[in-house]
């Protein structure tokens, strides 16, 4: 199976996103060397771990006011989507669908950090007054 490895080109120059990924990345490589017995349990908390890591980003967005928060979480739903429908089959004793994700979620991981993780490193980087933060969004968005 060919797994896509951390690179530092991958850091966006936010320590606590950059730490979760590089460690999420690890995660992902043991996972695909484990036996069926042991790829169970570790799936769940794979799962899990991918849940809070999306939650903590939210809030994150949230706090910032991050005008990316709504495309941001559809996506974070959309990832978490397939690996729910995965960890059904699994439970049925079926651990192709997962096995098959885990190949992907690296791909996927890559393509979300570049785009919408990138977006909001640069705004928890440069964050609006709080002035400007409303529940929604900012005030005044440019088009
Ligand atoms: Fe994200």
């Amino acid at each position: 199976m060919h797994t896509l490895l951390w690179s530092s080109a991958m850091e966006l120059g936010h320590a606590g996103m950059d730490e979760s990924h590089r460690l999420l990345f690890e995660s992902l490589g043991r996972l695909a060397r484990l036996a069926d017995r042991e790829f169970t349990p570790a799936w769940g908390a794979l799962v899990q771990r991918l849940e809070a890591d999306f939650r903590e980003e939210e809030a994150l967005m949230e706090r910032l006011a991050h005008p990316g928060l709504r495309a941001h979480r559809e996506q974070h739903a959309s990832m978490l989507a397939p690996l729910h429908r995965a960890t059904g089959a699994l439970l049925r004793g079926d651990p192709a669908p997962a096995r098959q994700a885990l190949a992907q979620l690296p791909h996927w991981f890559v393509l979300h950090i570049v785009s919408m993780d990138l977006a909001l490193a640069e705004a928890a980087a440069n964050p609006l007054p709080p002035a400007l933060r409303t529940a929604s969004g900012p005030l005044h968005t440019y088009n």
